[in-house]
């Protein structure tokens, strides 16, 4: 039987049943509009922007039971609309930027999204940003963000693990607490944030552990920065920036470097560090067994293609977390305690900006500073 999608949509009922009006924000005509806000604004309120790119909390299934194999397809508008809660805590302001699963996020926007959180952020009036966003590629944005916004101001990534549709979605209260965060005094100057889950995270460290579970997102060596306790952030530390946090200024920059991880394994096919020259890549990362090792066949072909090009090789784990310790007779740059996924964005964004080899082995170096 197939079902009125009305029936099993919970934004469409909370916003009939809305004591409140939600803000109308008109659908964007191309990438990046800014939407109008229709609602009076309350002045004695905080002003948060939310940039939305799509994700799962943006999505719909076809049954509230479904909970993988769901379309992505819900704006701005609906989100907020979704939460009519969040107008008593926040004045928003929408920006449609994208409407993908996150494994199709790509340069430009992130370079759209950097820019228009830069110019967000730059204005007295705004109190913060928050980013809807698919899980899967979350904390590349997130790292991403980190690495070239210049403020002071609380940046929070959201998502969530169920569709709009599901039973007990997660999104409408990430979404809620995202807001709560980004307009929280008490957030500033703690680096750009994920949370989920009543979790809050840092940027830096916070990793999808698990691929369908509601907990998914957290750092294990590195911890949470808070939690949300009745929706009042709690931080378990004074804020703190992360160690090794460096900033790009992007402002002239139209694309970003191309990286690639290679994952090891037993057998891996050495050919594979080639064909990724072969096809752009000015940089690679690989996820290397236990502290970043490769077969003795692969570590020779990894090898060479450095000694024949000089692109630089950086070092990381496949293990979900840990750390690869640098050494000088390797042509390998050690990842520290980036995982693989973060550890390519920084190489992207020190590539991108015309760091040579020794100024990448230093930015790096810059995560785990001698004792
Ligand atoms: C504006 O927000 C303040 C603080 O939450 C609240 O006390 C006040 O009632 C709001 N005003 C209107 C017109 O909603
Ligand atoms: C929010 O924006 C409104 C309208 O621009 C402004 O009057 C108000 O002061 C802002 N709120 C804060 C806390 O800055
Ligand atoms: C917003 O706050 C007012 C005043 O406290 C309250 O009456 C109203 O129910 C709140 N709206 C929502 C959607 O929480
Ligand atoms: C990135 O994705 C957006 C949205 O799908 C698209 O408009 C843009 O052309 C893509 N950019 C590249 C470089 O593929
Ligand atoms: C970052 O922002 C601060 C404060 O607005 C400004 O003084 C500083 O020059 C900026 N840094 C860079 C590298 O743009
Ligand atoms: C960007 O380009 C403009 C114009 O060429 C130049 O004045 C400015 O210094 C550049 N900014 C950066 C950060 O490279
Ligand atoms: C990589 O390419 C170089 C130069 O074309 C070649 O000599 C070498 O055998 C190749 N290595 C592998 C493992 O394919
Ligand atoms: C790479 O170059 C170094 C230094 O010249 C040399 O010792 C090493 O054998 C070369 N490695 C390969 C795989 O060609």
């Amino acid at each position: 039987m197939k079902l009125e999608l009305s029936h099993l949509l919970p934004f469409a009922a909370l916003v009939s049943a809305s004591p409140i009006k939600a803000p109308s924000i008109h659908a964007p005509s191309h990438l990046f509009a800014r939407q109008d806000l229709q609602t009076p604004i309350n002045g004695t309120l905080p002003n948060v922007t939310i940039f939305s790119t799509g994700g799962t909390i943006a999505s719909q299934g076809t049954s509230n039971t479904q909970t993988v194999g769901y379309s992505v397809g819900l704006g701005v508008q609906q989100l907020v609309d979704a939460v009519p809660e969040i107008l008593n805590i926040s004045n928003i302001v929408g920006y449609q930027v994208s409407n993908v699963g996150s494994p199709s996020i790509n340069e430009t926007i992130l370079l759209e999204l950097a820019r228009g959180i830069n110019s967000e952020l730059a204005k007295d009036e705004v109190s913060g940003a928050v980013v809807t966003h698919g899980t899967d590629s979350m904390e590349e944005t997130a790292f991403f963000l980190q690495s070239v916004i210049n403020s002071t101001k609380p940046v929070v990534v959201v998502g969530a693990m169920r569709p709009a549709t599901a039973l007990s979605a997660d999104g409408p209260l990430n979404l809620l607490q995202a807001v709560t965060l980004a307009s929280s005094d008490n957030a500033k100057d703690r680096g750009v944030m994920i949370t989920l889950n009543d979790r809050i995270g840092s940027a830096y460290y916070t990793t999808k552990n698990n691929a369908n579970s509601l907990d998914t997102f957290y750092s294990t060596e590195a911890g949470q920065l808070g939690f949300f306790i009745n929706q009042v952030p709690y931080f378990y530390f004074e804020p703190a920036k992360p160690i090794g946090a460096t900033y790009f200024d992007l402002k002239n920059i139209t694309d970003l470097a191309q990286v690639d991880i290679l994952y090891a394994h037993q057998d891996m096919a050495p050919e594979l560090f080639n064909a990724s020259v072969e096809a752009g890549a000015e940089g690679l990362v690989t996820a290397g067994m236990g502290a970043g090792g490769l077969s003795s066949k692969a570590s020779m072909a990894a090898e060479a293609v450095y000694n024949a090009t000089g692109i630089p090789i950086v070092a990381s784990h496949r293990s979900a977390d840990g750390f690869v310790p640098s050494s000088d007779d390797s042509y390998a740059i050690a990842s520290g305690f980036y995982n693989p996924q973060k550890a390519r964005i920084l190489l992207q964004l020190a590539l991108t900006m015309g760091y040579d080899y020794d100024e990448i082995k230093e930015l790096f170096a810059l995560s785990y500073p001698a004792p």
